[in-house]
């Protein structure tokens, strides 16, 4: 186990805190981050990638967590955030977040969206599609404000990685395609707009990535194009955005550290400076799950069991898909113990699934190992923090549970649990129906 995980009298602590104590006085089903991890992530990220070149910047992808403390932990650890819904941004707002460290994306900004970001100030917005950018020149002719621009494009890199998380095809509904005759006209729009400042470009590949060759090969196309940018228009772009999609362990994924990815990155783009006469671009990366994915995870209490003998043991949860949609949508593989009784060997087969009304899709672990669960454990599932509260859903009016945030013993809410009330806050009874 990491150091933010212990054992000790038979239960499982986190970041300090005795999980059967967060479950008895938080309740269950709920996720907890440490925020010591979080912190390690991202100096472990700064020191290798804005401590050589200090123009460069970290945005976090609130996609993977948004909350409105995460934006607050991002911004006193000096890193910037990405964001891509007017509700992100509104959370950062609401947050207090400087708008300078915000970088917003997105392939179908709304106008409304747009409209608030470039009102609010945001640092950068990321153009994506060919009509974004008549958009934001309209919005911000009405506001009489101007902004500041990156153009995302398609580098066409294969990774490796779930289909349904690969962004940096040709056949993708993200960024321009990098055919000549589609993006240097735009460039060149960009260039001569009176509404935009222009910067460079971003791309982002793919995400759950573990090997930095594509990174690479993206790198080379996304130099030649702000060297023929140079030549053509006499304007050399002087900031570069990779992305995200650093890999993270689930349950035996080997975790590169984040020097694998970036420093051979920020040596090539160097050295490719050096011979070209170009002056170092600021590099810009957006990870998401590397930051928050192994420093969450989830607890939940065990109800009913059930043996089919010669065929499957299930433990059932008071949660499921509702919380943790990750392994019916991508077939993910996460695993866990009974943070009650740690210390006892882990040799059956269990299931441990949802209570949702779903067969074999509200299986949050298929036949993982553990000391025989019974009615009353409490089970923690680990590297829960990306992607599962941010994809929670209400489906059979199951309520989101609530976040807490431990550091060294010490836990506090960060995002309360949803009542019943609030899920039928905005339900009517209409007149035809009385
Ligand atoms: N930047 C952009 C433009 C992105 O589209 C993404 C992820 C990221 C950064 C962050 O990627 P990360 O570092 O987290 O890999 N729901 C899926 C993941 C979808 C990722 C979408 N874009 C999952 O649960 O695996």
């Amino acid at each position: 186990m990491s150091n933010i995980k212990e054992v000790k009298n038979g239960h499982l602590y986190f970041d300090g805190c005795d999980t059967v104590e967060l479950a008895k006085e938080f309740g269950t089903p709920i996720y907890v981050y440490s925020k010591t991890d979080i912190v390690a992530r991202i100096d472990e990220l700064k020191e290798c990638f804005v401590a050589p070149y200090p123009k460069n910047r970290i945005a976090y992808a609130a996609k993977a967590f948004c909350c409105m403390g995460i934006y607050k932990l991002c911004e006193n650890e000096g890193i910037s955030m990405d964001v891509v819904s007017g509700g992100e941004l509104f959370t950062a707002m609401k947050a207090k977040i400087d708008p300078e460290k915000l970088e917003f994306n997105g392939n179908n900004k709304l106008p409304s969206e747009l409209a608030a970001a470039i009102d609010y100030g945001v640092g950068r917005i990321i153009v994506d599609g060919e009509q974004e950018l008549d958009l934001i020149e309209k919005i911000c002719e009405e506001q009489e404000k101007t902004t500041d621009i990156l153009i995302r494009i398609t580098p066409c890199v294969e990774v490796d990685t779930h289909d349904y998380i690969v962004t940096g095809r040709k056949d993708s509904k993200f960024g321009l395609n990098i055919d000549p005759d589609v993006i240097f006209p735009y460039i060149k729009r960009a260039i001569d707009s009176k509404y935009v400042r222009f910067h460079g470009f971003h791309y982002h590949l793919g995400s759950q990535l573990f090997d930095n060759k594509p990174m690479l090969d993206a790198v080379d196309v996304a130099l030649e194009l702000m060297k023929e940018c140079r030549e053509r228009f006499g304007f050399a772009p002087g900031e570069l955005n990779i992305g995200g999609g650093v890999g993270v362990t689930y349950t035996d994924e080997v975790r590169m550290p984040f020097s694998y990815f970036y420093t051979p990155i920020l040596e090539k783009i160097a050295a490719w400076c050096e011979k070209e006469d170009y002056e170092m671009p600021a590099i810009i990366c957006e990870p998401g799950r590397a930051l928050v994915a192994e420093a969450g995870i989830q607890l939940y209490t065990v109800g009913m069991t059930k043996n089919i003998p010669g065929i499957r043991r299930y433990a059932a949860i008071d949660g499921g898909m509702s919380d943790n949609i990750r392994p019916a949508l991508y077939g993910s593989v996460y695993g866990g113990v009974v943070a009650n009784r740690v210390d006892e060997p882990a040799d059956e087969i269990v299931t441990i699934c949802g209570k949702c009304c779903e067969g074999d899709s509200d299986m949050i672990i298929k036949g993982g190992k553990f000391a025989s669960p019974r009615s009353g454990d409490i089970i923690a599932v680990f590297s829960t923090g990306a992607y599962g509260y941010s994809m929670a859903n209400n489906y059979n009016r199951n309520p989101i549970p609530g976040v807490v945030i431990v550091e060294k013993g010490e836990a506090e809410w960060l995002i309360k649990p949803q009542s019943y009330e609030h899920m039928t806050a905005l339900d009517l009874l209409p007149e035809m129906l009385k």
